[in-house]
């Protein structure tokens, strides 16, 4: 494991040789392709497809934007939006719009609500800036992506003119299929396929992240290679003990088995905040079904322990907690010592903040396994494109054995559907017409 420590020592859990087993069949079945839902297991073996002429069009891709934009609309929802977003937060400072000089456009969302104040204010702002826009949508059809693109759409073309803005506008979607595709070809926009094979939630390693995040200033080239790391380390055929995707997911099976029904996932740095989100996406869609399934829940520590550190610490027992430990910040804060020492802090001083941080992170794993929370700890030597690749993938490993330990078809997500029929039926959507009827007598 070169890039991540997976630490089970304090999940209280008995790995047996049953569970083992369990955990390399359903490794072997995401492998030989022979278990439920394995029309979409092309993320499986993503990474090591992924070619260098691929990257490069992307790459070349990107910097065409960058050169045009300093701002960059990337509108998408769900596995359409919540991997770039979570890289794009990981990998950039965050006070980047503090700096007067920049050197990467800002890679914006939108598409990921439908809120009139969010959409009037980024177009608000965009006003200010050079813009271009990434469209993503794997169906071609999602509603909150299609309102917020043509808003986007007729304000980059009103702007720059039509030609124009088939070179700052560029399409991720299907190869054939849905109107963004044959909006795309009838504009002439730029565009990249998402493959068949690969479900929203699994397509961060795509186009669907790499282009956003190459435009960011992301290295794609080392996300992918981190990923291809973690694609070998967790193949099948690995030995259970070297396999960290499968451990993972034993231990958080067998947590839920002897009652655990809650999740949660916690950094000590803000920055991977949206690797929470999206990890949440990937376990809550996957688990989530027949009734089954860990509830995914987060923090970002220190601070919720101002916020739900009671609840963690002595609520409902039926919490367990993975904490993501970055072992090495990337720039050095020491704490100063002080003359009057008014605020008592000089015992810290000449210490660096990261050992603040690490000594909160052991205190509370103690304080919280005393308190009946089981802990997994998952530790990255630092946050750079390369961990972060090994990370998502890793995830992703995990969340296609548990799945199948789980007896769920990991890769479906019937229930997300329910929403948009009564949606569509109060919009009086054309072809909805009874629905609308029934839906209306019901308010
Ligand atoms: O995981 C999923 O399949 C969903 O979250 C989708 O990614 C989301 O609904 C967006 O779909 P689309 O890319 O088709 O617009």
């Amino acid at each position: 494991m070169k890039n991540l420590k997976l630490d089970i020592s304090k999940a209280g859990v008995e790995i047996t040789p049953a569970l083992q087993a369990e955990a390399q069949r359903a490794n072997a079945l995401l492998q030989s392709g022979e278990g439920v839902g394995n029309d979409f297991l092309g993320w499986v073996h993503l990474p090591s497809s992924i070619s260098d002429a691929e990257l490069a069009a992307l790459q070349a891709q990107a910097d065409k934007l960058r050169a045009k934009a300093d701002l960059v609309i990337c509108i998408g929802i769900g596995g359409s939006y919540l991997g770039a977003k979570a890289v794009v937060e990981a990998m950039t400072d965050p006070f980047k719009l503090l700096h007067k000089k920049q050197q990467d456009p800002t890679v914006v969302f939108a598409g990921q609500n439908i809120s009139e104040d969010y959409i009037n204010a980024l177009m608000a702002a965009a006003e200010e800036h050079s813009i271009a826009a990434i469209v993503i949508s794997k169906s071609g059809t999602t509603t909150e992506p299609a309102i917020a693109f043509r808003l986007i759409k007729a304000a980059i073309e009103k702007r720059y003119g039509k030609q124009e803005a088939a070179e700052r506008i560029v399409a991720v979607t299907d190869k054939a299929r849905g109107a963004l595709k044959t909006l795309a070809t009838q504009e002439g926009y730029p565009t990249f396929v998402i493959p068949d094979d690969v479900g929203g939630r699994f397509s961060v390693l795509t186009p669907v992240g790499l282009l956003p995040l190459a435009v960011a200033g992301v290295d794609i080239a080392a996300l992918v290679h981190g990923a291809q790391e973690m694609e070998q380390t967790t193949a099948d055929g690995t030995p259970f003990e070297q396999n960290p995707s499968a451990i993972y997911a034993v231990v958080r099976s067998a947590l839920y088995r002897s009652g655990k029904k809650i999740e949660i996932l916690g950094s000590y740095e803000p920055r991977l905040q949206y690797i929470n989100e999206w990890w949440k996406q990937l376990y809550g869609e996957s688990e989530g079904k027949q009734g089954k399934g860990l509830f995914p829940a987060s923090v970002t520590l220190t601070a919720d322990l101002h916020s739900m550190g009671q609840y963690i610490q002595e609520g409902e027992r039926t919490l367990m907690e993975t904490i993501i430990s970055v072992a090495a910040p990337d720039h050095q804060v020491v704490i100063e010592p002080d003359a009057e020492n008014l605020d008592g802090l000089n015992y810290l001083a000449g210490k660096r903040i990261s050992e603040v941080n690490r000594m909160a992170e052991l205190g509370v794993q103690l304080a919280h396994v005393d308190g009946g929370v089981p802990n997994i700890r998952i530790e990255l030597p630092k946050v750079d494109a390369h961990t972060i690749g090994g990370l998502l993938y890793f995830f992703e490993k995990a969340c296609g054995i548990s799945g199948y330990m789980l007896g769920v078809n990991p890769f479906d997500q019937p229930g997300v559907e329910a929403y948009k029929k009564n949606m569509f039926a109060l919009l009086e959507k054309p072809g909805y017409e009874e629905a609308t009827k029934a839906i209306k007598a019901r308010l």
